[in-house]
């Protein structure tokens, strides 16, 4: 019968038949289907693999550090590890609108990312994380009314003049399975059972213009939120969780003070694709938990707000 011992060897061995001695980049984004796609194709050909991991510096608190971590010293896979959050931050100075920080974000991404792949003396192949859901929405809902209310960004938009050939391992797996077949390659359950994070990263979680200091207090809200849910042992009930930091201030009172900071939004929703969602029913003493330690412990946050909108109308995402 079908199994994902069966199915890891067999792709393996397409991988290297299809691959030969040639040369394969493939872009990692700390994501589920990007990770197990290089872990996948590293155990067929090892270094004829090279990662690029462009990191915009709008990731989750430690989770660029977790990439390297893992595909480098663990994995032992060749991975260059591209800082370019200085070019990101400037591209985005003064971006309030969110498909423009979105095309902003994507632009740049696959700037550096050709970039450095152009360092490196090229590839002969492009590995890409698809998944067969992405297989037919490019094929049925290309230019549908989804694509127009957000321009989802990943490696797949890279332009023709790339010219290479494209190696997808994945490509007739849904989430789950992949899910499994990480597990099966020794990836950690952080990284394999992590909850869908967008491209543009945290940008999309600041709704006006988004800077340093807002992305580094939204990353230690965002962290301790986690934390508290991940103690709670709710992770895997959960479809997304994360903290947006809302382009409010408001008056607080810190010891004898007065604080005049900003105010954030905990979202957290479940759902099976994305499509629909429902809040997730926090008890109360959760959530009031979370926002004394956010409170308490994140300069800059003096009102926590928790987003009760289910999708539709709402969407997941403040952007
Ligand atoms: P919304 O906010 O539209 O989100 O309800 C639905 C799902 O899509 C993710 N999302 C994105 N993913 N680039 C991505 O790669 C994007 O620009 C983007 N916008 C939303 C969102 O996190 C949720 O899982």
């Amino acid at each position: 019968g079908w199994t994902m011992a069966n199915f890891r060897e067999t792709a393996r061995d397409a991988i290297r038949a299809q691959v030969g001695t040639g040369r394969v980049i493939c872009g990692l984004s700390g994501g589920v289907d990007s990770s197990v796609a290089a872990a996948l194709i590293h155990e067929a050909i090892g270094d004829q693999l090279v990662c690029i991991f462009v990191d915009h510096g709008l990731l989750r608190a430690g989770e660029a550090d977790e990439v390297v971590r893992v595909f480098r010293d663990r994995f032992n896979i060749r991975l260059v590890h591209r800082d370019a959050s200085d070019l990101f931050f400037a591209a985005l100075e003064g971006v309030t609108d969110p498909e423009v920080k979105r095309k902003t974000i994507g632009r740049l991404f696959i700037e550096v990312f050709e970039e450095e792949a152009k360092n490196l003396g090229g590839a002969d192949f492009l590995a890409q994380g698809t998944l067969y859901p992405d297989v037919i929405e490019s094929v049925s809902a290309r230019g549908g009314p989804s694509a127009v209310i957000k321009s989802h960004h990943n490696v797949g938009g890279l332009p023709d003049r790339m010219r290479m050939k494209l190696v997808e391992p994945l490509r007739e797996l849904f989430k789950d399975e992949v899910r499994e077949l990480g597990r099966e390659l020794g990836l950690p359950e952080t990284i394999v059972g992590r909850h869908p994070f967008p491209g543009p990263g945290l940008a999309i979680r600041i709704p006006g213009p988004v800077d340093r200091e807002k992305v580094r207090i939204l990353q230690k809200a965002d962290a301790i939120y986690l934390e508290e849910i991940r103690n709670a042992g709710l992770y895997d009930a959960i479809w997304q969780a994360f903290v947006a930091l809302l382009p409010v201030r408001s008056v607080g009172v810190m010891g004898d003070g007065r604080t005049y900071d900003f105010a954030c939004a905990l979202r957290a929703v479940t759902s099976t694709d994305g499509m629909t969602a429902d809040v997730y029913p926090f008890d109360m003493s959760f959530l009031t938990r979370v926002a004394g330690r956010i409170v308490n412990e994140v300069r800059g946050i003096n009102r926590v707000t928790y987003d009760i909108t289910s999708k539709p109308p709402g969407t997941i995402e403040w952007e």
